[in-house]
């Protein structure tokens, strides 16, 4: 990948300097509508911000997931974190701040799943290679190209910013087959609730 700068966000241990105690948030579920909100673009590069990515990485890291966009935990911001390493070796995980594709190449199917899209993955087709500008945690300008997973894994995370799930990326009638399925799941919930 020519050119790509990854802010490393160290993984957070408690009691660190950021004198936070690390809080794993509730991860929302389709068809919640706070996942459809467009995210703020972040203004204030602060403290924060810090501690936020660091509760969404541990998060990411508990659920577990490869990734995960703030709208996730109910914050409508442009924050997406992510890491790419295979289980077992995670622990470096990039925060970005604002980030946007301004170029994609290529198309490319894969499969996918979400943290907050319950007991299902489908194919999904996106650009094979991107350029991404973004920031870091600090507000340093980023701009970058990835391809092939981590080009897969940006696009999903950013349309998170977008309201856009990969579902919504599916033809109509896997969408349908998928909200049946999930009316199932629910009902089941309910069912083990009471
Ligand atoms: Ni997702």
């Amino acid at each position: 990948m020519v050119g790509t700068v990854d802010p490393m966000l160290q993984p957070p241990k408690i009691g660190d300097k950021l004198h936070h105690e690390i809080m794993i948030r509730k991860i929302i579920t389709f068809p919640d509508p706070i996942l459809r909100k467009e995210a703020k673009p972040v203004t204030v590069f602060d403290e924060a911000l810090k501690v936020l990515a660091t509760d969404m990485a541990e998060t990411m890291y508990k659920a577990p997931g490869v990734g995960l966009a703030a709208p996730q935990i109910g914050v409508s911001q442009q924050i997406i974190v992510y890491d790419l390493a295979p289980e077992g070796e995670k622990g470096q995980c990039t925060a970005l701040i604002n980030p946007n594709i301004v170029e994609g190449q290529g198309k490319a199917i894969d499969e996918e799943g979400c943290l907050s899209v319950r007991e299902f993955s489908a194919n999904v087709e996106r650009f094979e290679w991107v350029r991404v500008e973004a920031a870091t945690l600090d507000g340093k300008p980023l701009n970058f190209e990835a391809e092939g997973y981590h080009a897969r894994v940006l696009q999903h995370e950013i349309d998170h910013l977008h309201g856009v799930l990969f579902i919504d990326h599916l033809s109509s009638l896997k969408r349908t087959l998928y909200k049946k399925k999930l009316k199932k799941i629910l009902m089941e919930d309910k069912e083990n609730e009471s």
